[in-house]
């Protein structure tokens, strides 16, 4: 059971990226596989002109196929969610997120615009037949700030909502795996 950790933001450095890292950090430490994926080193092209028979978009797709779970980052654009991710995720099949759990996560310039992973990057993820949506976790540009000498610095709220949704995302995996692995039956 892997965990795609997929980053939407069109730039670097990222603070959505750097979120979704820190995510990736913490369920890695209990105990989880994860990967990355970031929408921005996908062939630009290929993308744009939603080429399905792109061999690295095709790659990236499978990932999304083989995890059982996925973390979503992005920056807020325009009140929504960035059109790079949107790009990306118009390239998944139609139940392309079937029975999957997902944790979304962002970050934008102010708290104006804290709804809009509720509001536009939900209905889509329900649409491609994603599982569990679990409660969206937003911060603001002050509430998460990098720098080279202190490394990553996350406002103690958000750093608490982003460990109950890892806890959640864990939790849910895990109780998963529990159901749909078969008890052992002893042989005589
Ligand atoms: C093109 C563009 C559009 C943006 N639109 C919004 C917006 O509508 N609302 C908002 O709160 N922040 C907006 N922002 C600010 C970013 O969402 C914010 O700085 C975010 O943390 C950037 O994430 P990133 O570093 O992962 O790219 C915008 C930034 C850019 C570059």
């Amino acid at each position: 059971m892997t965990i795609l950790l997929i980053g939407g933001s069109p730039l670097t450095p990222s603070r959505s990226t750097r979120l979704l890292h820190h995510a990736g950090e913490r369920l890695t430490l209990l105990g989880h596989r994860t990967h990355r994926l970031q929408v921005r080193d996908l062939p630009a092209e290929a993308l744009l002109h939603a080429d399905f028979t792109n061999a690295e978009l095709a790659r990236a797709v499978s990932l999304v196929a083989d995890a059982s779970a996925l973390v979503i980052a992005t920056p807020v654009y325009k009140a929504a969610y960035s059109g790079v991710l949107k790009a990306f995720l118009d390239m998944l099949p139609q139940d392309g997120l079937h029975d999957k759990v997902v944790l979304p996560l962002a970050t934008g310039g102010s708290q104006s615009h804290m709804l809009a992973l509720d509001y536009a990057l939900r209905p889509v993820l329900s649409a491609l037949g994603a599982r569990h949506v679990l409660a969206s976790i937003y911060a603001t540009d002050a509430q998460v700030q990098w720098s080279e000498q202190d490394g990553l610095s996350i406002e103690p709220g958000i750093a608490r909502r982003l460990q109950d949704g890892v806890d959640a995302l864990s939790t849910g995996l895990l109780a998963r795996r529990e159901f749909s692995e078969p008890e052992a039956v002893p042989l005589d």
